[in-house]
């Protein structure tokens, strides 16, 4: 088997070369901008998809971020994929349905087209609070959690399970199916703060805002205008119940219990720290 990883500097994508290269399971990266050794990819460069799959068994693919239409970048590699029998595919899809953006769903059911697929659904990442994401930003320089999803819960996932479950599934016999992934407890963005507070010792303040003010920020920190629009939408509708309730896929699929919340929090406690 040889496995090409798409978003493989990412947040999902480094987890899972770690986990590739520690059971000796071949694989490349792809990137825009490719180290030595890595493969020349990207989504909107057609002319680059022929080399993603030169040699591979499988593709892990994450799909071209802050899109709410990742369709038309996707299927020529969908295409390509079918025309030279690809074994297999592992798609990072999300529980998320931003509003607006049917793409999103039609990209998994396009996938599903293609033998060999396996659709990943995983709710919020926990990574969403550390890092480059803008409420990690907020929160680690300025104490504030910005949320306009009331006391809507999230079953907030460690990218790091979900690299966990992509390992899993391009190893499966199985595929054709979908996993939807939840970490072991929904969690309101007040109950994250808590967590965070209690964790790190460092006072967390929720911040209400409004859609408008939480897209107004989003854009502030360089996303694309109707992407930003569409998160912050999606962001209050959790407030409405969102993404609903817990699943057992991530067990189901790998045969362990995913991480907690506090564990995280335990394992970046310097990231907050550092504020
Ligand atoms: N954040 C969440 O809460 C969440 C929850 C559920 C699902 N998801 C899904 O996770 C996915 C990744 O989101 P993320 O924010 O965690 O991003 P990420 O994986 O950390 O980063 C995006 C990756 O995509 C690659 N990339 C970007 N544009 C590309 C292009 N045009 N062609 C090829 N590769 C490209 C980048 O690689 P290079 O720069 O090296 O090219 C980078 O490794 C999204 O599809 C999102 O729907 C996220």
């Amino acid at each position: 088997m040889s496995v090409a990883v798409i978003g493989a500097s990412g947040t999902t994508g480094r987890a899972l070369t770690a986990l590739l290269e520690a059971d000796g399971t071949p694989f490349r990266r792809a990137s825009r901008t490719p180290a030595p050794g890595a493969t020349r990819f990207d989504w909107h460069d057609p002319s680059t998809h022929r080399a993603l799959l030169d040699g591979a068994t499988a593709v892990y693919a994450v799909p071209p971020p802050t899109t709410g239409d990742p369709l038309p970048a996707v299927r020529p590699l969908l295409d390509l994929a079918r025309r030279s029998g690809l074994p297999r595919l592992v798609l990072l899809g999300s529980l998320a349905v931003l509003p607006d953006a049917p793409g999103a769903a039609e990209m998994e059911a396009e996938v599903r087209e293609t033998p060999g697929w396996t659709v990943l659904r995983p709710a919020g990442f926990m990574q969403n609070f550390t890092g480059a994401h803008p409420v990690a930003v907020r929160l680690r320089e300025r104490g504030q959690l910005l949320s306009a999803g009331g006391d809507g819960r999230v079953g907030w996932i460690d990218a790091r399970d979900v690299a966990s479950a992509a390992h899993a599934a391009l190893l499966a016999d199985r595929t054709a199916s979908e996993h939807r992934l939840t970490g072991p407890q929904a969690l309101s963005h007040r109950e994250v703060a808590r967590v965070v507070g209690e964790r790190t010792g460092r006072a967390v303040e929720v911040v209400e805002v409004t859609a408008a003010e939480l897209a107004g920020h989003f854009r502030a920190a360089g996303m694309p205008e109707p992407f930003a629009d569409r998160l912050a939408r999606y962001n209050a509708s959790i407030r409405d119940g969102g993404e609903g309730g817990l699943t057992d896929g991530f067990a189901r699929l790998t045969g362990r219990e995913p991480g907690t919340f506090a564990a995280f929090v335990d394992d970046h406690r310097a990231e907050w720290a550092a504020g």
